[in-house]
């Protein structure tokens, strides 16, 4: 038994509560506000909204992953497994059927007993596929509470035909003003490019919602009771310098804890000289990660990274920094756009930070 977890969705005794944003996403889904939620990655945005609305009693959610689609058979596909997902009533599903059955869908049961509802893929092919599925959503959901979740719904702009399916969906969801629609995502260019671009469908069609950082005392209550399931013990300021090292991203808080519990004792207490030895297991478990990116870096990227690790927070641009690098500042701002652009850094509260905090203690640690 792990007492801490990370790299999936949290849900039950892994998750901490959130009071305060759980709450306000429970009244927006009453209400049949539609959302953009956004946050930086593995700030726990999925879980917070899984979790807030898989405890209203009475609210239906349906839950589609665009991770990655590539085609709008893949968008058509992953409508309606959320849709098998949420509705376990055999009167359901046979609505799902019926009302899709422009993309011939077949209700099959797989081995762990999950239903799930497949589309034919030529049918899905079709030019008005997307608005098929979207109609047949809009009238599934349209029948008692239901909330639709859209979970990295950026990745809508991998389509071809992205601004297509877009407006398709626009128009499906505009006319429903019951329903709640969350909008979920991470990559804040792409986001902000759906919901603020002039042009685009869903110019302003829903309320920005933030997702930042879990309130500390919270955080901090949280990750004692964790390592004490653990057989652990830590006081309050080493909980404050793991939360500190992570810029509280519960995703990385959570992978240092694990590694934290794992290189160390039963009955032990966890002190800040207990971090090397989980840095070091954490570094071994990611070690071809950090090489690949180091080897892709042009010899002026690494420089500047290299700096970012060293100085933290600098305002990256500033000519003191330029200067004592030795590098023009427009050859600067180039490389720190195309870092940002590769994700090895992200902005944060107007700061350039490292996307992955242990990539960055393994730069100190291995700087030449
Ligand atoms: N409320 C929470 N309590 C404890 N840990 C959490 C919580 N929320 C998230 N985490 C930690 O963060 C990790 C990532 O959570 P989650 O997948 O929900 O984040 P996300 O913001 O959706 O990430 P991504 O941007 O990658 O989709 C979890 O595996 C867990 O370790
Ligand atoms: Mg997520």
């Amino acid at each position: 038994m792990r007492p801490f977890q990370y790299g999936c969705v949290v849900s039950g005794e892994h998750f901490c509560p959130r009071a305060e944003l759980e709450k306000s996403l429970q009244e927006y889904a009453l209400s049949g506000q539609n959302l953009v939620i956004q946050g930086p990655r593995r700030m726990g945005k999925t879980s917070l909204v899984r979790h807030a609305l898989g405890r209203m009693r009475g609210m239906r959610m349906v839950y589609i992953d665009l991770y990655f689609i590539k085609t709008t058979v893949d968008f058509c596909s992953r409508v309606m497994k959320g849709v098998a997902q949420a509705y376990e009533e055999l009167s359901f599903l046979r609505k799902a059927l019926q009302f899709a059955s422009r993309l011939r869908p077949t209700l099959s049961i797989d081995p762990s007993g999950t239903t799930t509802i497949s589309v034919d893929s030529r049918a899905a092919l079709e030019p008005d596929s997307v608005s098929s599925v979207m109609e047949a959503l809009a009238k599934l959901v349209s029948e008692g509470r239901t909330c639709v979740v859209f979970d990295e719904f950026q990745d809508i702009l991998k389509l071809e035909n992205a601004s297509r399916v877009l407006a398709e969906m626009r128009s499906t969801i505009q006319f429903q003003e019951q329903v709640a629609y969350f909008f979920t995502g991470s990559v804040r260019n792409e986001m902000t490019h759906i919901f603020e671009d002039l042009n685009s469908p869903f110019y302003k069609s829903a309320l920005p919602f933030l997702v930042d950082e879990i309130d500390p005392k919270e955080f901090t209550k949280f990750i004692k009771k964790r390592f004490e399931v653990g057989e652990r013990t830590i006081s309050t300021k080493t909980i404050e310098q793991i939360l500190a090292f992570a810029d509280g991203v519960p995703g990385d808080v959570q992978e240092f804890c694990e590694a934290l519990w794992t290189t160390t004792e039963v009955a032990e207490e966890i002190t800040p000289t207990c971090f090397r030895a989980a840095l070091e297991l954490i570094f071994s478990r990611e070690i071809r990660g950090y090489e690949a990116t180091m080897e892709h870096l042009t010899p002026a990227q690494t420089k500047v990274l290299r700096a970012l690790s060293e100085n933290g927070q600098v305002l990256l641009t500033s000519t003191s920094f330029t200067d004592r690098l030795g590098l023009a500042p427009s050859t600067v701002k180039r490389v720190v756009n195309r870092l940002f652009a590769d994700h090895v850094i992200f902005l944060r509260k107007g700061e350039y930070c490292f996307s992955n905090p242990f990539f960055k203690a393994w730069l100190q640690f291995n700087n030449p």
